[in-house]
């Protein structure tokens, strides 16, 4: 156990607020590659963070029982995301995640892919070369439309602007929130109690009329998840209540589209920076064009069923490292012990709190060489069976694993494939690269980028 040492009384808190990616990768490195788990304290709190990969398949897999959801995380999470998948424990977590995973089952993959293939044509119809683009909008965006269409049946073009910023407000009043340590009371009137109200309020007068379509039948996609969602029954013959319903649309709408669009967002970035793999990526492109048979049997591949994909192995690669390098989930939700227990060889009370990094372990060279170069070529099929699999953790693992894991590397790989066919991506000489690890791991103002036509 390496343990991190602060100043006292307020330990690690100053590192932290200044730049908590730093912080933790830093005392990960300084730990070096024997140290198993590294404990910090910030405040007045003490949580611990496993960096060795035995530990992280213990809390996250195979004694995933022992562990809850941080109630510290659902605290400030729940007000915004009521208690869909990503905010509930137990019992209840697994009957809902029962109830949807049918609508990310590998058969509905194909049908995805051809609704993401359309919209990414649509959306680049009006781009010219040399204009200038804020990139990470335009990949919100993008991934907000297929997000509505393939789980909701809906288009939400029209209202993308509305449903996107108040999706932005209440992860930035769960930011606050997790910055001070605690959430103030719901009902006093802070700025930030007021904004998270407001923007609640936008997405329900938003998000209830595709709900109601789907109840009232007018929608005909009857396999799409909302459908899926109104119609399922449990062993016991009951449904989901109007609320969890409800709940769930809200998480899947926030949690299906800001972590793709940050990956794809990155990924734009990483391409400007290396311009062999972009050459290599082009290559492909014009490969695929050239041929229609396919080229890849392996990997994810074999789970979707879209030929496009099959044939972008080296795309799929770039996708993969990139979630390596920026993870958009860069610290997974803290696990809380619900009993006295050993992890690893340590013994730890009732609710101690450990936390799990991706970012941190996809940057320790006891796991990664050269950690910090871009090297798609770290994930073909060869390099990536040599990969601990519990050192990549992008989507988690164990019964909380990212539901929508396939469906956003599909989205990302499709994504990039079609753009890319007609534009390379320049860095705005002006567009300065902080990463800004809030609750999703973005750029600080976004990724201006400059388009040339190919
Ligand atoms: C590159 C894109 C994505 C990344 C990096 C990502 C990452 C993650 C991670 C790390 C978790 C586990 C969190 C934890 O254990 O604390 C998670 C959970 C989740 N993700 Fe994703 N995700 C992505 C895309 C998506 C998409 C496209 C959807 C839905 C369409 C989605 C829906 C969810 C949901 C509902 C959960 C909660 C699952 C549960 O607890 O049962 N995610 N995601």
């Amino acid at each position: 156990m390496y343990i991190v040492r602060g100043k006292p009384i307020v330990g690690g808190l100053r590192e932290y607020r200044t730049d908590s990616l730093s912080y933790f990768l830093n005392s990960a490195l300084e730990a070096g590659p024997d140290a198993d788990m590294l404990r910090f304290r910030i405040g007045f709190t003490t949580f611990y963070m496993p960096i060795a990969p035995h530990l992280i398949r213990e809390i996250l897999v195979s004694r995933a029982n022992l562990f809850d959801k941080s109630k510290i995380d659902l605290r400030v999470l729940q007000p915004s995301l009521g208690n869909g998948l990503l905010t509930s424990n137990g019992n209840y977590h697994r009957r809902q995640r029962r109830l949807i995973q049918p609508a990310f089952h590998p058969d509905r993959l194909g049908a995805y892919a051809a609704v993401m293939k359309d919209f990414a044509a649509d959306h680049i119809q009006d781009w010219r070369d040399g204009q200038e683009k804020n990139i990470a909008h335009e990949m919100m965006r993008l991934t907000m439309f297929i997000v509505a269409r393939a789980l909701f049946h809906a288009d939400v073009r029209s209202v993308a602007e509305e449903i996107g910023t108040a999706i932005q407000d209440l992860q930035e009043a769960a930011d606050i929130d997790l910055q001070r340590g605690f959430p103030l009371p719901h009902w006093l009137p802070t700025p930030n109690n007021r904004r998270r109200k407001r923007s609640r309020s936008i997405l329900r007068n938003r998000l209830t009329p595709i709900i109601e379509q789907h109840r009232q039948g007018e929608q005909s996609d009857a396999h799409d998840l909302l459908s899926m969602l109104l119609s399922a029954r449990d062993d016991d013959g009951s449904r989901l209540t109007p609320g969890e319903v409800y709940d769930q649309t809200v998480t899947l709408f926030a949690a299906g589209h800001e972590t793709t669009s940050n990956a794809l967002t990155w990924c734009w970035y990483l391409l400007s920076q290396y311009p062999h793999v972009e050459a290599q990526l082009h290559a492909e492109l014009e490969r695929r064009r050239m041929s229609t048979e396919s080229t890849t049997t392996g990997g994810l591949s074999r789970i979707v069923s879209d030929a496009d994909f099959a044939r972008l192995p080296f795309t799929q690669q770039i996708v993969k490292e990139t979630l390596r390098l920026y993870p958009p989930a860069w610290m997974l939700m803290g696990r809380e012990l619900n009993t006295d227990a050993r992890v690893g060889d340590y013994q730890f009370k009732r609710g101690t709190v450990f936390f799990i990094s991706p970012y941190v372990m996809h940057r320790l060279p006891q796991f990664f060489e050269n950690p910090t170069e871009f090297n798609p070529d770290r994930f073909t099929p060869e390099n990536e069976s040599g990969i601990n699999r519990f050192a990549y953790i992008p989507f988690g693992a164990g019964p909380h694993v990212c539901i929508g894991n396939y469906f956003a590397q599909l989205e990302a790989t499709l994504l990039l494939a079609s753009i890319a066919r007609h534009f390379r991506l320049e860095l705005h000489p002006d567009q300065a690269v902080r990463p800004r690890a809030r609750i999703t791991l973005s750029n600080e103002g976004g990724m201006r980028m400059i388009l040339r036509a190919r």
